[in-house]
């Protein structure tokens, strides 16, 4: 390309300079749960709860670069668009198909840069620029969707992610009215309510001199009933059916604390509580301040101790979200202000497990500081994005195209 060329953005590849120009698409990413996508504009501004940050500072940058917001407080990345992050931030105008069925499908139709597909619904487009990404620079998608205000959308997008060119739109209802497409194409993909109804024109569309494969993807065991009869009729042969899950693990650092130091903790946070705020206290905390000092000196009734015990280990599980994350998302760049305390038996502490780095959340007592030895701990996210939902695999070979062994008998004996 000449250098006055100017490089059209597209979600299908980087650009070459991997720099951020004025009317590029760049996707803000705060951290996991926190992504967006801008069109850089000077004179604008990306505001969030991390901060203020000038369109007119990202120009120039390379795209990945981790930007500081004008309060110096937060920061975000700046990222080149594609289609995974896509499907993270698109407007649902449906229900999507997310990265883990994208992949399994991808993978079982045996798709490759140069082949013709069909798609539909295409619903809001987050298959289809996966598929695209896969299918160029030489390959086709011909996405078939029969809901107006979503065609116009996607094509939209499609326009503006640099797609365009390997993207072929239809508003047409492809139950009723077929894909009036023969011998074109690889691969078909079925995201529809009722696929079985739209089987026997996707069988018309694949290239007739060559293996090809379907898919369809229903969330209900009945639809994959009604569309096994329909691949069985029309001759597909390989039928097979799966469930495909993706389960996302967070991986934290958090101290590990054994239960003496637990309780030493807990008694300077309390003890500093108490200098902090001595005046404050109503009469009935003064009875309370006063048996805690009681609790300082003398030792914890064992029930006492159970009781603390238990709050501590409690707390644990949300000092997790304040520890120290492993990645580097995010612009929780503000320090924690965590006073909760993960303790573990003195004979359940790994020491092969921890790390050598030393961090420390909750100081309460400089004086009595602990350093807590640090572990790695992973949890599952209480919410998983995706939903279930069956994928039907079938496949189309050009035998389909030849009379069966009976007709090719009943025309001998016609002849
Ligand atoms: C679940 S959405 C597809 C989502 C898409 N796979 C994605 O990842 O964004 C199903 C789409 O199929 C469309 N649809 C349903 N029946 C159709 C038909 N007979 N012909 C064409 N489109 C149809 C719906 O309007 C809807 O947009």
């Amino acid at each position: 390309m000449s250098d006055t060329m100017v490089e059209k953005q597209s979600f299908a590849r980087y650009k070459t300079n991997n720099t951020i120009e004025e009317g590029d698409l760049v996707v803000t990413y705060l951290n996991r749960e926190t992504m967006g996508m801008i069109r850089v504009r000077k004179g604008e501004y990306f505001n969030c709860k991390f901060g203020s940050y000038k369109h007119a500072d990202m120009i120039g940058l390379e795209y990945g670069t981790k930007l500081g917001s004008n309060t110096g407080r937060g920061f975000l990345y700046l990222l080149h668009p594609t289609p995974e992050l896509w499907t993270l931030v698109l407007p649902h105008r449906t229900q999507i198909l997310y990265i883990a069925d994208i992949s399994f499908v991808m993978n079982f139709l045996n798709l490759k840069p140069g082949m013709s597909m069909i798609e539909s619904g295409t619903g809001s487009g987050s298959f289809s620029h996966s598929i695209a990404r896969t299918l160029a620079p030489t390959g086709h998608l011909y996405t078939f969707e029969y809901h107006q205000e979503r065609v116009n959308a996607a094509k939209k997008e499609f326009e503006e992610h640099g797609l365009s060119d390997m993207v072929t739109l239809q508003c047409r209802d492809v139950c009723k009215d077929g894909f009036d497409m023969e011998n074109k194409v690889d691969a078909i993909f079925l995201d529809l309510p009722a696929p079985w109804e739209a089987v026997a024109s996707a069988k018309k569309a694949f290239k007739h001199n060559k293996i090809g494969k379907i898919c369809t993807f229903s969330p209900c065991i009945e639809q994959i009933s009604r569309t096994v009869t329909a691949l069985s009729e029309q001759g597909f042969v390989d039928i097979q059916m799966f469930e495909c899950l993706i389960r996302f693990n967070e991986i934290r650092v958090i101290p590990m604390w054994t239960i003496e130091e637990a309780m030493e903790k807990q008694r300077a946070v309390e003890k500093k509580r108490k200098r902090d705020k001595p005046q404050a206290a109503s009469k009935k905390n003064g009875k309370r301040q006063e048996r805690r000092t009681q609790e300082d000196t003398e030792e914890e009734s064992s029930k006492d101790k159970v009781a603390k015990l238990e709050s501590l280990v409690d707390d644990s599980n949300d000092s997790s979200a304040a520890a120290t994350p492993m990645s580097t998302s995010g612009s929780e760049a503000e320090p924690s202000s965590a006073t909760s305390t993960p303790v573990v038996a003195p004979e359940a502490t790994m020491p092969s497990a921890t790390t050598a780095t030393t961090t420390t959340t909750a100081e309460a007592e400089p004086r009595e500081r602990i350093d807590p030895k640090n572990v790695v701990v992973t949890r599952l996210p209480a919410e998983q994005r995706g939903h279930t939902s069956y994928l039907m695999f079938a496949t189309f070979t050009p035998a389909f195209q030849q009379p069966s062994l009976r007709e090719k008998k009943a025309a001998e004996a016609q002849s």
